[in-house]
């Protein structure tokens, strides 16, 4: 071979790894940015206030916000006296009733719903009304101490007719 011929060769294969390394590093860049993308999204993603009325006497229910706080939840607390006039108003029939009733952006939450079912509902925006916790399911937040996990109960989707649909059954 001639020594131009041996230096194009050099060259061709030069630039060619140049290329691999390029088209490699490229694509690890690429999925790396990808991945910090994905992270930033889901840590930044922001929960809308969740508004709470309780009746003024009901412990359960302000343990129960705190739960919510501790997952991130702004919540804004009103003391009612006539709970059953809420409920009535937000559409929680007496079978889906629980203590305490919450709005979240167009969601009602009704009893002791885990905050991980409200974060689930905000992101997978189902057509329902809302989710409940009917009656004082023994084992749900606010109801045992903190940092247990919930067991022995389901939580509900209801709609606006009151029919139901399971949600999460722990
Ligand atoms: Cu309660
Ligand atoms: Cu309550």
């Amino acid at each position: 071979m001639s020594r131009e011929k041996k230096a194009a060769v050099k060259a061709i294969t030069i630039s060619g790894v140049a290329l691999l390394i390029a088209v490699v590093t490229t694509a690890c860049s690429e999925s790396e940015q990808s991945i910090q993308a994905t992270e930033t999204v889901a840590e930044s993603q922001i929960l809308p206030e969740i508004t709470v009325y309780k009746s003024p006497t009901c412990g359960c229910c302000t343990e129960w916000e705190e739960h919510l706080r501790s997952e991130g939840f702004s919540v804004i607390s009103h003391e009612k006296n006539d709970m059953n006039s809420i409920k009535q108003s937000l559409g929680v029939q007496p079978h889906l009733a629980s203590c305490h009733t919450a709005t979240i952006g167009d969601y009602v939450i009704e009893g002791h719903v885990p905050a991980a079912d409200i974060k689930r509902l905000l992101s997978e925006k189902p057509k329902v009304a809302g989710l409940t916790a009917p009656g004082m399911p023994r084992h749900s937040p606010g109801m045992q101490p903190p940092g247990e996990k919930p067991s022995g109960y389901d939580v509900l989707a209801f709609n606006k007719e009151g029919k139901t649909k399971l949600f999460t059954q722990y």
